[in-house]
């Protein structure tokens, strides 16, 4: 099998190159990368023999069809990923998330290629902290902020290609992943490089907002699942029942590093910042027998810590822009 991995440079991405590499032989992988401020050749280092890298753009519509009629599967992970980004600026993710997927499925209609496309649980916009219900595949389209609509856009634009042109497409829908590789503007690296530093965490608002966190290695499996048994057209969510609050996270993470879990900070709340996100897997479960391995928070996230402790120089060198670039907007 030949396997186009775009945004394979990024964190699911390099985890899912990085697994696949190790784990299935047969597979041929291409990754199509634009190397980002998100992407990183040192997250594919250990597998740089064995996988052919791109640095392209997937709005580069000659590159996307040269690569994609070589492949007899394409696994969309590129996007630009980050909610607080796209408050400060919305264009690149309407180019990358919306243009991006455009030109992608193009290709794959044009060539006739299997497509996975990668999205999020945010399409469905937030849940109350009191509401007994989770997302499921009929939940109705709720996006609240420049990112997630994009990815809602995306999401739509598969479903027509899908329905109007025979695409042999399926999609999946995941919660918060975490794990190593991670860029560390997001939340729990973010925090755990804080420390490492000697800073103190930084808590959106009150810390009440609640996240249903998956560890990255079992979102991948589950896109492995699909691509093996889903069925086209299909929406699979993808979650492991790790509903937490942000403030028990941090706490549990200073806790975990050896300091007072009370040593973290309260920094301005993200504009429109979804409440909570909680997904109902069971089709993932009862349909496609698969099931996350790593159920346990708690020694995920000492796992992460430890990789972060001991990989400082992927890290190190973004730290201060990072930093930067959330003071100017007081987080
Ligand atoms: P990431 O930001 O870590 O990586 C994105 C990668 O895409 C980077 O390597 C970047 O260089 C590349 N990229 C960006 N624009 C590109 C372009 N125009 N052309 C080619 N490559 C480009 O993102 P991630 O967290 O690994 O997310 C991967 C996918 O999974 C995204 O589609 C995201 O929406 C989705 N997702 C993420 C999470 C999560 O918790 N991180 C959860 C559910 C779904
Ligand atoms: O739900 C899936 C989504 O999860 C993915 O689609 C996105 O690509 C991914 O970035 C993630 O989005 P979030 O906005 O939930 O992730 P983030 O890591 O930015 O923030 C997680 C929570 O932590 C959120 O409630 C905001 C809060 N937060 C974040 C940062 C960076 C803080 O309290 N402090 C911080 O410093």
């Amino acid at each position: 099998m030949r396997i186009l991995v775009t945004g394979g440079a990024g964190f699911i991405g390099s985890n899912f190159v990085n697994a696949t590499a190790r784990t299935r032989g047969g597979v041929e992988i291409t990754v199509l990368d634009a190397f980002t401020y998100a992407g990183s050749r040192s997250s594919l280092s250990a597998v740089c023999d064995a996988v052919k890298v791109v640095e392209g753009d997937i709005t580069d519509v000659a590159l996307v069809n040269e690569l994609v009629s070589g492949s007899d599967v394409v696994v969309h992970f590129a996007a630009e990923s980050h909610n607080d980004n796209s408050l400060a600026d919305p264009w690149p993710f309407v180019q990358t998330n919306v243009i991006g997927t455009y030109t992608l499925l193009e290709a794959v209609r044009r060539y006739d290629v299997r497509y996975h496309h990668v999205s999020t649980d945010e399409v469905y916009g937030d849940l109350a902290l009191d509401d007994p219900t989770k997302f499921t595949d009929r939940t109705p389209y709720n996006p609240s902020s420049p990112y997630s609509s994009t990815k809602a856009a995306s999401d739509m634009l598969v479903r027509a290609w899908v329905r109007s042109f025979g695409v042999q497409a399926t999609l999946s829908n995941c919660s918060n992943n975490y794990g190593p590789y991670q860029h560390i503007e997001k939340f729990i690296p973010r925090q755990i490089t804080n420390i490492l530093l000697g800073a103190r965490p930084k808590l959106y608002g009150a810390g009440k907002n609640v996240r249903d966190w998956i560890h990255v290695e079992d979102h991948n499996t589950a896109v492995w699942r699909i691509l093996e048994s889903g069925s086209i057209g299909r929406t699979y969510l993808i979650g492991a029942n790790g509903e937490l609050d942000n403030q028990s996270v941090v706490r549990m993470i200073l806790e975990l590093m050896g300091r007072d879990p009370g040593d973290f900070e309260h920094v301005i709340d993200r504009p429109g910042h979804d409440m909570r996100y909680a997904i109902d897997s069971s089709t993932m479960r009862d349909e496609l027998g698969w099931h996350p391995h790593y159920t346990n928070f708690r020694e995920g996230l000492q796992a992460t810590i430890d990789w972060y402790r001991d990989n400082r120089n992927w890290w190190e060198n973004d730290k201060d822009a990072v930093e930067a670039r959330y003071q100017a907007q007081g987080a």
